[in-house]
């Protein structure tokens, strides 16, 4: 399996005034393309942290964080958005869509940050929203739409680059039940039709059985880790897969 992103004995802290807090302790950590790897963990336990430190959204205080062979905490600024813009898509808790555009705009606007020809990018983000179930809502403003929709749209734009990996950080966490199992769907259904390379951190159990290999972080340490089937709802026992991951999570103390 292709190594994607790697660290190395990754350590950060923060410093306020006299106490220094360490969030994440010699973390070792390697993730594989093609997986979809969920980080779980308490809240306050450093989940978020790592995810912007393995996308080199925030800087790391000691070790290594690498994106394939590169090593990305001696790199310039320049060339580490370039990586930023280019090799990776990223979906938050808060969809963070510009108002003022339309929801076609506002996925385009990802898509020239890649220097593809307009109609390249134009013809790639209608295909993303109709993949999305979107497409008719295309010149919608983002107040138009509910929020499990415009969370699908912030999936689309994350995806607008064909980004090597998607990080996503409890991207469910804002929406009622029913439309966060749709986001988990459209994930799903990335994940093993495309093969992308989804990251995603989250504290709900339903949102990490669609992951097939789940790290555990406690109090900013790797507690554990468990790998699973891909999920591929047709063919898998839902109600077996979430006893397990229910198990394991309680003893790890969840
Ligand atoms: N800018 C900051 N300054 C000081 N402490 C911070 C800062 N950002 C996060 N932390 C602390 O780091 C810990 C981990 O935070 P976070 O990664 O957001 O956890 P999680 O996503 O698992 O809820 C928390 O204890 C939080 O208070
Ligand atoms: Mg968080």
């Amino acid at each position: 399996m292709q190594k994607i992103i790697t660290a190395e004995q990754l350590c950060k802290e923060y410093n306020n005034g006299s106490n220094t807090v360490k969030v994440l302790k010699n973390i070792d950590l390697e993730i594989y393309e093609g997986d979809f790897t969920v980080i779980m963990g308490s809240s306050g336990s450093g989940k978020s942290t790592l995810l912007y430190c393995l996308s080199a959204m925030d800087s790391i205080s000691s070790g290594e964080v690498k994106y394939q062979d590169q090593r990305m905490n001696n790199m310039n600024e320049v060339a580490i958005s370039k990586i930023r813009r280019t090799e990776m898509g990223f979906v938050f808790q808060q969809m963070n869509l510009i108002s003022t555009l339309s929801l076609f705009e506002n996925i385009i606007i990802s898509g020239y940050l890649k220097k593809e020809s307009k109609k390249t990018v134009h013809s790639n983000a209608m295909s993303l929203l109709s993949q999305v179930g979107l497409d008719t809502f295309a010149k919608r403003l983002p107040s138009e739409i509910s929020g499990g929709q415009q969370q699908r749209v912030a999936i689309a734009r994350a995806l607008i680059n064909s980004p090597k990996i998607l990080f996503a950080d409890e991207p469910t966490g804002a929406l009622n039940s029913k439309s966060g199992k749709n986001i988990l769907d459209t994930l799903s259904h990335y994940n093993n039709n495309d093969n992308q390379t989804i990251l995603m951190v989250t504290h709900d159990l339903k949102a990490s059985l669609r992951a097939n290999r789940i790290i555990y972080l406690n109090d900013g340490e790797i507690e554990g880790e468990l790998a699973l089937d891909k999920y591929a709802a047709e063919n898998i026992d839902m109600v077996e897969r979430e006893k397990n991951v229910l198990n394991w999570l309680q003893g790890m103390g969840w």
